[in-house]
């Protein structure tokens, strides 16, 4: 490392360089006043020296302004690198075995008593974290991730470099793109009632570079979306964000799983096999419950509809005769489920809106502790049991509603099951696509239906002719990388037809002219000869988050937002001068 004004990192320091003088610099950890001798406790990013001053080596003045010190000055030593007595050595320090005995001190700047304690150790409320952050980031424990996270970004840079890429920064100022999300609107100076939007990604934007002839883009882009926050979720974040042109999905897929197998050999020491495993969304749903399922446990969904049929329980018959499905699963050793718990997973599956959990447990005696066995005529509860391999020891969960309310709901009962039970094997990264995602759903409230990914994904051809007579039954040629139950990034093959476009819009129930107003340059663009293309990108936050074992993308990112976009350290959103808001021509209304 390039040094300046300063011979080494205080963390660097080691027996071998005894003897040596050094100037170090940085932050008193903590002082010891031994009455003689003081010792300090000096930390820059590299790590802790223990610095000493002696009373009978070093000029009185200097003594004095070492008495002075306290946490967090900022401070520069000159000083020789002496071993420690044997007595001394500290091996759980890398620079445990020498310290420095000073012989010159200058205080760079005081500091006030810190709010929050700077090392790892200490078990600060995350809000006074948050509103502390600058100090917050002086604990090791944020220092590194600080630099895990600059070595993720650098190895994809390195990777996607590799392939030809080339990065292009597209505007922050800008139209609204149709992720999903709500935008966040930055008025119009000069036109009063004209806003900008901040961009939710730069899919617009790269589909237009593609249409430019650059081939290959790539972008560390920053993202805005105006949406609940949540442990995987912030208000701006950051995607790795491709696209390219005269491709296939697996085209695509393929940069994305050699980006990912190269940062998972350049900074975790992993190996992954590749292809990674692909799944239709059909699949995932049926099997999980789920289309970002955590494929670290097994504990699969089965559909048990024609095994219940003639059961004779009102419950599941009713559901039968509605056409709903029934699915279950088998939790292996959870047959110690309390009464008390049971009836919390019932609780817990309602929040997924379906009626009811039923559940089974067999006894080593033969009998069964059950929700609804009682019901049950002739060999139909045996026949589930043998179905799901329900033995001794285990419980068995089923829900009958909507095929796809059902599975969802199983789904999550599968995840919290897998969590209590310890069945999720914390050191295992397990990475998978999921392929050909519905096209649209229908939103039961606004009774229309909307796109799954973005408007502006292609669909699997031998489908095109069901788009105007069965759209829910359309695949989009789309795809999503899941990382360990988390939606790590999407993509797809993007409509490049003027005509499908304009199709696709209208099935989203936008108007032609709505098209116009809102894509008009796109559906122009499009008219002048427009190269197939695809793309995908993924969040940059999740996969640190991730790799470095966090809960939360508040742990892995510098300067977060808490859960209602706020900000604690700054303070913000925070309100703005009269003046700019009469220039602006905004009065606000509380
Ligand atoms: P999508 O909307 O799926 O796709 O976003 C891609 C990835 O970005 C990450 N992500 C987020 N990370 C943190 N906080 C958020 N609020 C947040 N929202 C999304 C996720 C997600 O998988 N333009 C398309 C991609 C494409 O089609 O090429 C897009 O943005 O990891």
């Amino acid at each position: 490392m390039t040094m300046t004004r300063r011979t080494h990192m205080c963390g660097e320091i080691v027996s071998g360089d005894i003897g040596k003088q050094v100037v170090l610099k940085g932050w008193v950890q903590r002082t010891r006043n031994l009455g003689g001798l003081i010792f300090v406790s000096l930390r820059d990013h590299t790590g802790i020296v223990q610095v000493v001053f002696d009373t009978t080596t070093i000029a009185a003045y200097v003594f004095t302004l070492a008495e002075s010190l306290r946490g967090e000055y900022v401070i520069e030593v000159k000083g020789t690198v002496r071993g420690r007595a044997p007595e001394a050595v500290n091996p759980k320090m890398r620079t445990g075995e020498i310290e420095v005995a000073a012989a010159v001190l200058s205080v760079l700047n005081s500091a006030k008593t810190p709010p929050i304690y700077t090392d790892d150790n200490a078990n600060e409320q995350e809000s006074l974290r948050l509103k502390y952050r600058y100090l917050d980031l002086r604990r090791p424990s944020m220092q590194a991730m600080l630099r895990f996270r600059h070595q993720v970004i650098k190895s994809l840079r390195e990777y996607i470099d590799q392939q030809d890429f080339v990065e292009v920064e597209t505007p922050i100022l800008t139209k609204s793109t149709p992720e999903g999300a709500r935008d966040y609107l930055v008025p119009y100076r000069q036109k009063p009632g004209l806003f900008y939007a901040l961009p939710q990604s730069p899919q617009i934007y790269k589909q237009l570079l593609m249409l430019a002839g650059l081939d290959r883009y790539y972008q560390v882009a920053r993202c805005f979306r105006d949406e609940d926050g949540r442990a995987d979720r912030q208000p701006e974040f950051t995607q790795f964000d491709m696209e390219m042109s005269f491709i296939e999905p697996e085209d695509i897929q393929t940069v994305v799983e050699g980006a990912f197998q190269h940062v998972f050999r350049e900074v975790m020491g992993l190996d992954i096999t590749l292809p990674l495993p692909r799944l239709t969304w059909r699949d995932a749903m049926a099997r999980f419950g789920s289309d970002k399922p955590d494929t670290r446990f097994g504990m699969e969904i089965s559909d048990v509809t024609e095994t219940v049929r003639g059961c004779g329980f009102a419950v599941f018959e009713n559901a039968l005769a509605e056409g709903q499905s029934l699915c279950a699963i088998c939790a292996k050793g959870a047959g110690t489920l309390t009464r008390k718990e049971l009836d919390a997973l019932q609780e817990y599956v309602k929040t997924y809106h379906v009626k009811g959990l039923a559940w089974a447990i067999p006894n080593a005696d033969g009998t069964l502790r059950s929700s609804f066995a009682k019901a049950m005529q002739g060999d139909s509860m045996s026949r589930l049991l043998e179905k799901m391999d329900c033995k001794a020891g285990d419980a068995l969960f089923v829900i009958a509603d909507k095929r796809l309310v059902a599975l969802t709901a199983m789904g999550q009962l599968r995840l919290k099951l897998g969590r209590d039970l310890g069945l999720v094997n914390k050191e295992h990264y397990d990475l998978l696509w999921i392929t050909e995602f519905p096209l649209v759903s229908w939103d039961e409230e606004d009774k229309r239906y909307v796109a799954e990914h973005h408007p502006f994904t292609s669909i699997m051809e031998e489908d095109e002719a069901l788009m105007e007579t069965d759209p829910i039954a359309v695949r989009a040629k789309s795809y999503d990388l899941v990382l360990n139950g988390i939606e790590m990034g999407s993509g797809s093959i993007r409509i490049h037809q003027s005509d499908l476009q304009s199709r696709m819009f209208s099935l989203i129930g936008f108007s032609p002219e709505e098209a116009q107003e809102k894509f008009g340059f796109l559906l122009e663009a499009f008219q002048y000869g427009t190269p197939p293309h695809g793309g995908f990108a993924f969040g940059i936050d999740r996969l640190v988050m991730i790799l470095a074992g966090a809960d939360s993308l508040r742990d892995v990112l510098a300067f977060p937002k808490i859960q209602n976009g706020v900000c604690l350290m700054m303070e913000t959103p925070g309100t703005v001068q009269q003046e700019q808001l009469t220039q602006l021509k905004i009065t606000v209304d509380k």
